[in-house]
């Protein structure tokens, strides 16, 4: 696949035409999962296509407020439990949701906070966990909504903003990337000398719930540390998925770019004194 055009050509999709996808299409977007990258090889997850009657059994009960999307197809993610399955799950998710983009494709995220009740509510009988719920179908209308990422005291969670550029906000490169230390923020110029300013370019383009753009990035020589911001708006489940998307985005554009990496899900050995509201999710060496 091609991520860098797939990345900047991607968007939320909440507008669904009535129209079913195709059977062979829904197959092989079901079938993906076991193609797609891993960000933990030794966790099973599959994948189960649903229609419309998700939104039936979930509204109320799952998206931003109980507020579900109305999509004529879903992809339900299970996964066995195990050390970053939700992490996983996000990486695993979001090469779904480029890979329905190839096919002309529009998705989106669900949030939920209890697989239980997601799989009694759809008569999912499994051992494994729901860790995705992901809507599909074609896109009715070129206008997007996006979520405000500056969320205020007094604001809304789930406010909402219409916008006609088919534009979300993001931060800049130089506001997610640190060089060497917290708080140093990386030039542009600096990170093209390291070849890696493309790699930062996209992946800060990485949904995430509420489009809080929780990542922040240290670059120190040559390894990358990955740090998400927990706050009080997001679960531990949000956090994780939007850890997970982010190292895909990173990892697909430095494969295509400079070299294979791997993430490593732990901390590295040196402590890079992260403020209090921040974890460190991984790192990797470049
Ligand atoms: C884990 C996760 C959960 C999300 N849940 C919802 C949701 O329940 N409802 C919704 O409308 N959008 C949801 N989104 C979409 C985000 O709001 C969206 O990705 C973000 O605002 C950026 O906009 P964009 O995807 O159009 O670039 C979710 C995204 C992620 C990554």
């Amino acid at each position: 696949m091609d991520y860098k055009k797939l990345i900047s050509n991607r968007k939320s999709v909440r507008d669904y035409k009535r129209k079913s996808l195709k059977d062979e299409d829904i197959r092989e977007l079901k079938d993906y999962v076991d193609k797609a990258k891993k960000l933990a090889t030794d966790i099973e997850v599959e994948a189960i296509a649903m229609g419309n009657e998700v939104f039936e059994n979930l509204n109320g009960k799952a998206g931003y407020q109980g507020f579900m999307l109305d999509a004529p197809n879903y992809i339900i993610l299970l996964s066995e439990k195990k050390d970053n399955y939700i992490k996983n799950a996000g990486y695993i998710g979001e090469e779904i949701v480029l890979k329905a983009l190839d096919m002309q494709i529009g998705s989106c995220w669900v949030t939920f906070n209890d697989s239980d009740l997601v799989k009694s509510n759809l008569g999912i009988e499994s051992d494994k966990e729901v860790v995705a719920i992901i809507a599909l179908g074609y896109d009715a209308n070129k206008t997007k909504i996006i979520n405000i990422h500056k969320i205020g005291e007094n604001e809304s969670k789930t406010k909402l903003a219409k916008v006609a550029d088919n534009i979300s906000e993001r931060l800049g490169v130089e506001d997610i990337v640190y060089l060497n230390s917290w708080g140093n923020n990386a030039t542009a110029h600096e990170l093209e000398n390291r070849a890696l300013l493309n790699a930062f370019h996209y992946a800060r383009l990485a949904p995430s719930t509420l489009n809080r753009q929780p990542w922040r990035f240290i670059l120190d020589d040559d390894t990358v540390v990955l740090a998400v911001r927990d706050d009080e708006h997001t679960g531990t489940y949000e956090e994780e998925i939007d850890s997970g998307i982010v190292m895909l985005y990173f990892e697909a554009i430095v494969d295509a770019t400079l070299t294979d990496i791997t993430w490593e899900l732990n901390h590295p050995e040196k402590n890079y004194n992260i403020p209090e509201d921040y974890v460190i999710v991984g790192y990797c060496n470049i």
